[in-house]
């Protein structure tokens, strides 16, 4: 060998031993001691974080914008979006983040143990109550977060046994257990809809009470997949290697698949399945590399269920009828859009109730009519015709909240019985003369341009004042 070879040899010694302790100092891959912690720094553009064997997933801090807050998360770290798909569930905040200086620790006793920057506690992993301690956590490529148990082998805790609001291929669903959505894209407390395997062994798409959000307020199941045979149950949601989603049955023979196309190749493409905070749940394909089979380097929909929320409505069960809403709140209106995902918007003359929540309930923006003693009902419509007027909304229905119907009317009947009627907050008129009487607040609202339907609400007439018209503003 000669001396340059040597010498070379030797310069890339020293080099990779160099890579080696900067690895250990920054990153940790594939198992993580304990007493290993991480912190949130605002400072720092890229937190350090605890990656997978090939990188192929990471977990730590991730800076969630607008709102300006943390989440201790597992991501795709591969992929310019670094697509979230666990985060530590935290009910502390409005939003579920937590602040600069934040730690997370891997302790022996707890686990995972997520501390404020006063070294308050904000989340810890729930151990089983047993007497094994943690010996180390590890990070799979499949993007599974987990604690071995002293007695090697054995897993204490994982990410993946403890979802969220997504489904990575080879993670399961046991009955009983539940994904649950996010409440806004970027406010990471429990949302309203859960995606759960029930004790029949129905695999259910359900929406609770919006307010309590309490799991036992469910309002009534907007999917069911009826694997709730009693004699061969559904027993298990699988998303298998290839991306496949089924339902296994408790005989393990029988499938219910839930994706209704062959998925892409795994082997050159991600996958995830999300219930978004919208209330759909959807499957995803991203290429590993960019550039194969043409594909966008962005996240592509597979299939989502429903496939129209706004069209989705209350569910078989008579006590939950007109329960709620899904996607859009009260008198708000559903208007699908692209990838099968709803955006709402508050009919005129109606704000949100929150100015940051477009998903949520819109409020009239002037007094609504009453029957209370100052209105007069007796049928004195010119009266009223005087006070209230209609707003108008093409192509729209309120499909619940009805209370009177009228057959062979047209829009000027219609508005004129509404008018009449100190109940009537708006009036529906279908394309078959059908006049429909609504009482508020209205709700499961949708637009769509084939609507057989339109809608009159009836607003209060603007006072004209100084030359510009009244409220509103
Ligand atoms: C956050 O919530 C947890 C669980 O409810 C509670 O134990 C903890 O004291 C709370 N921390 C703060 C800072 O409010
Ligand atoms: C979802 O799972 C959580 C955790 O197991 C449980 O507490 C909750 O009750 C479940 N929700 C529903 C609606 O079943
Ligand atoms: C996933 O499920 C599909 C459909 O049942 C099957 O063809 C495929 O072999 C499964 N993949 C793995 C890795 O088990
Ligand atoms: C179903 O498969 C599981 C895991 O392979 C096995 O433990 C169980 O005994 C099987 N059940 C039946 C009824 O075959
Ligand atoms: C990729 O694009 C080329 C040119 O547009 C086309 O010929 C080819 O069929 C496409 N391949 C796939 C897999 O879509
Ligand atoms: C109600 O209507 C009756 C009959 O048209 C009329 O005499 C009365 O003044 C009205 N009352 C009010 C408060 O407008």
């Amino acid at each position: 060998m000669s001396v340059i070879s040597c010498w070379l040899l030797q310069l890339v010694l020293v080099l990779q031993l160099q890579v080696l302790v900067v690895l250990s100092q920054n990153i940790i891959i594939g198992s993580v001691p304990v007493g290993e912690s991480l912190t949130a720094q605002e400072s720092q553009q890229f937190s350090s974080s605890w990656l997978s064997p090939s990188g192929e997933f990471a977990f730590g801090f991730r800076k969630i914008k607008p709102n300006d807050g943390f989440t201790v998360s597992i991501w795709f770290d591969k992929i310019p979006d670094k697509t979230i798909v666990w985060h530590a569930q935290t009910v502390n905040t409005s939003t579920g983040l937590v602040p600069d200086g934040s730690k997370v620790t891997l302790t022996a006793d707890r686990g995972l143990v997520l501390t404020g920057p006063g070294g308050q506690e904000l989340w810890s992993s729930s151990l089983p109550q047993t007497r094994s301690s943690v010996s180390r956590g590890f990070i799979t490529d499949a993007g599974d977060f987990g604690l071995l148990g002293e007695d090697s082998g054995v897993v204490l805790w994982s990410s993946f046994a403890n979802p969220t609001d997504t489904l990575l291929p080879t993670q399961s669903i046991e009955v009983r257990g539940n994904l649950s959505s996010r409440r806004k894209e970027t406010s990471f407390q429990k949302g309203r809809f859960r995606l759960r395997l029930g004790d029949d062994g129905d695999l259910q798409l359900l929406t609770l009470n919006s307010e309590t959000l309490a799991e036992t307020d469910v309002y009534f199941p907007y999917y069911s997949s009826n694997t709730n045979d009693p004699h061969n149950p559904g027993n298990r949601l699988v998303f298998n290697e290839t991306g496949y989603m089924y339902v296994v049955m408790i005989d393990n023979t029988t499938r219910f698949y839930v994706n209704k196309k062959d998925p892409v190749p795994s082997k050159d493409f991600y996958h995830r399945a999300v219930l978004h905070f919208d209330g759909v749940l959807a499957q995803y394909y991203h290429p590993k590399r960019h550039g194969v089979d043409n594909s966008t380097n962005a996240w592509s929909l597979a299939w989502s269920e429903p496939e129209n929320i706004c069209a989705k409505r209350f569910g078989p069960y008579l006590d939950a009828n007109e329960l709620g809403n899904l996607a859009c709140g009260f008198n708000n209106i559903c208007i699908l859009g692209d990838n099968h995902r709803p955006r709402c918007e508050c009919p005129e003359r109606f704000l949100l109730v929150d100015p940051n929540d477009e998903y949520g309930d819109c409020k009239p923006d002037f007094e609504m009519q009453t029957c209370g003693p100052k209105n007069n009902q007796t049928g004195t419509a010119d009266q009223d015709a005087s006070l209230y007027e209609f707003v108008t909304l093409r192509m729209t229905n309120w499909p619940s909240g009805d209370y009177k119907r009228y057959s062979n009317y047209d829009e000027e009947r219609c508005k004129e019985t509404c008018l009449k009627d100190c109940f009537c907050g708006a009036v529906v008129l279908g394309r078959d003369r059908l006049c429909w009487k609504k009482k508020f607040p209205l709700s499961y609202g949708i637009r769509d341009e084939n609507g057989d339907s339109d809608t009159f609400i009836k607003v209060l007439k603007r006072v004209p004042s100084t030359g510009k018209l009244g409220s509103g503003s």
